[in-house]
């Protein structure tokens, strides 16, 4: 009964994280939540004044479908004083959320059958959004030696007469790995040679810890062409709920994925789009209290993890997730099926514990844990780990 094209999707795992969590703490479980990949900060004030103010001022008609022009000058101008990259309004499309312009993106642009590179570790939702637009993900080993970063090399044996488009997700969810401008400048010389798509999805752009952050699309006009930047308000200012996302890309793209939002969706709430223009206008200083708080938390929760030998991770240097290997607890943990699953349920279960098993991301031997939390829970979090992995040490 229901459609085909729904066979070959995978129902999200983290979902049913969260499901299982929900149940324990009704349950009056104790549980520390590492799972969220949602920040824990609240929107800023004047955002969410200016929503207040929209709804007052009847601000709640229809309006363009590619998002309020007062929202896309706002961005052109966060693009060009903050990322390098000049970009007109009609650039721009706004959307519910960065997924929404991720898929609305695909549709534009993929046809079936197409190739689309996925580097590993990917972010849970990319291989089902490129099924269901008729794609074909093609999944990219990447190896720890070279901290889970694609390059040139890597990629060539991927190559075919299909590839269309690549996924570059920076900085990554799940490993918070971040590129820099000489390897983005051969990955995109590298597109721009075998004429591939760039889907650059910058979404925890403003979550870095080191010196500063490089869009890809700024490297070049040739690379700009051939990229659709993905960036929203989900993270930097945490408004998840708000749902609002954009792309930025060239105008032959951006009227496609116009036309597409506008037979879908039209556009996203106005109210919300309000909101955002004042978060870009107003409240540009939160992202950078927010950045320092992660930064903190993340040298925090890396020094515990340097005592827990046997977990492996490479140390992020943006978003706000840890990508730990657990493989040396393979043998460790009885288990049929999949080792991530089991280890993140045995965490759960006995540490009360929360974390996304790495089969969500493409890599069975992880889990990811994330510090969208206080430094107490931090600590208390860690520490039941430790215990736990310290028992795991001591089974024969
Ligand atoms: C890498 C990545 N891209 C996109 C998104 C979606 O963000 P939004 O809430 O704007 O749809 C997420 C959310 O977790 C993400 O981790």
């Amino acid at each position: 009964m229901l459609s085909n094209r729904l066979q070959a999707i995978t129902p999200s795992f983290t979902i049913n994280i969260s499901a299982k969590v929900s149940e324990m703490k009704e349950q009056g479980k104790d549980v520390i939540d590492f799972s969220i990949g949602e920040p824990d900060f609240n929107v800023p004030q004047l955002a969410k004044t200016a929503a207040i103010e929209a709804l007052d001022l009847d601000k709640t008609k229809y309006d363009k479908i590619c998002g309020l022009s007062e929202l896309r000058l706002a961005i052109t101008k966060k693009l060009m004083d903050e990322n390098n990259l000049f970009y007109e309004i009609e650039n721009i499309v706004v959307s519910n959320g960065a997924k929404h312009a991720i898929s609305n993106t695909l549709m534009a642009l993929i046809n079936p059958e197409d190739e689309v590179l996925v580097p590993k570790p990917y972010w849970v939702s990319y291989p089902e959004m490129i099924k269901l637009t008729g794609g074909v993900p093609v999944f990219v080993e990447t190896p720890n030696r070279n901290q889970y970063k694609i390059t040139p090399q890597l990629l060539s044996p991927y190559l075919t007469s299909k590839t269309k488009m690549i996924f570059l997700t920076n900085p990554s969810n799940p490993s918070g790995i971040v590129y820099s401008s000489e390897e983005l400048l051969q990955i995109g010389e590298f597109c721009v040679k075998n004429n591939i798509y760039i889907l650059a999805d910058e979404i925890y752009e403003r979550i870095y810890f080191n010196d500063s952050f490089t869009s890809i699309a700024s490297l070049g006009q040739d690379i700009k062409d051939k990229t659709i930047t993905i960036n929203g308000f989900s993270k930097s200012f945490a408004m998840t709920g708000l749902r609002i996302g954009y792309s930025a890309s060239n105008i032959e793209i951006a009227k496609a994925i116009s036309v597409i939002q506008g037979h879908l969706a039209s556009h996203p709430s106005t109210i919300s789009q309000w909101a955002a223009t004042a978060a870009l206008n107003h409240c540009n200083h939160e992202p950078a209290i927010m950045r320092k708080t992660y930064k903190k938390r993340r040298d925090l929760a890396v020094s515990m993890l340097n005592a827990m030998e046997e977990l492996k991770y490479v140390t992020p240097q943006g978003a706000f997730y840890i990508f730990i290997d657990i493989s040396a607890f393979k043998k460790k943990l009885g288990y049929s099926g999949s080792f991530s699953v089991a280890f993140s349920n045995s965490l759960l279960e006995n540490a009360l514990v929360a974390s996304v098993p790495g089969i969500a991301f493409g890599m069975d031997d992880f889990i990811r844990i994330s510090y969208t939390c206080s430094e107490k829970h931090l600590l208390e979090g860690l520490n039941r780990m430790h215990t736990f992995v310290r028992s795991l040490q001591m089974t024969k």
